[in-house]
């Protein structure tokens, strides 16, 4: 039997302690053991970035991620970025308002990519925002709403900030 590993992953601000074998992955993690499953298996290959999410602030792909790596970072989902009290995150109100998502499978990942584009200064230009998104794939095809979503929320977080 394969042994056993106690970490404690802090996933949206909350320490949660989980026993895994090593060689489970943060998506598995996430979706399997902490019920977390806003964040999406797709290909579990690292090919359609279905299952992005962040760490230490930087996205990552969490079917390519072991637990194991995440422990001791910050991990955050699709689930931390909406207010306690529910408030959506200025990202997921621009795909609202965009009908930037047909099915939504790919949401939430292309979501955190959004986050990420955004805070990493790559959405100044609708190339720019496509190239920086380009490993998020929709089957649905609604591209141009996610580009669209990603350059309206760009611009209100530039307004608040500016
Ligand atoms: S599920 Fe991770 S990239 Fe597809
Ligand atoms: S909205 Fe269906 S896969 Fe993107």
């Amino acid at each position: 039997m394969a042994s056993l590993r106690s970490m404690e992953l802090n996933i949206n601000g909350v320490l949660h302690a989980v026993t895994l074998e090593p060689r489970v992955t943060l998506l598995d993690a996430l979706r399997e053991h902490l019920g977390l499953t806003g964040t999406k298996k797709g290909c579990d290959q690292g090919q359609c970035g279905a299952c992005t999410v962040h760490v230490d602030g930087e996205r990552v792909l969490a079917c390519l991620t072991l637990a194991v790596q995440a422990e001791g970072r910050e991990v955050t989902t699709i689930e931390g970025l909406s207010g306690e009290d529910g408030t959506l995150d200025v990202v997921q109100q621009a795909f609202l308002e965009e009908d930037a998502f047909q099915c939504g499978y790919c949401t939430p990942g292309q979501v955190m990519s959004a986050v990420a584009c955004i805070r990493e200064g790559h959405a100044g230009t609708d190339a720019e925002i496509r190239e920086f998104m380009a490993g998020n794939l929709c089957r649905c095809g609604a591209y141009n709403g996610i580009v669209a979503a990603v350059r309206k929320a760009a611009q209100s977080v530039e307004g608040a900030t500016a």
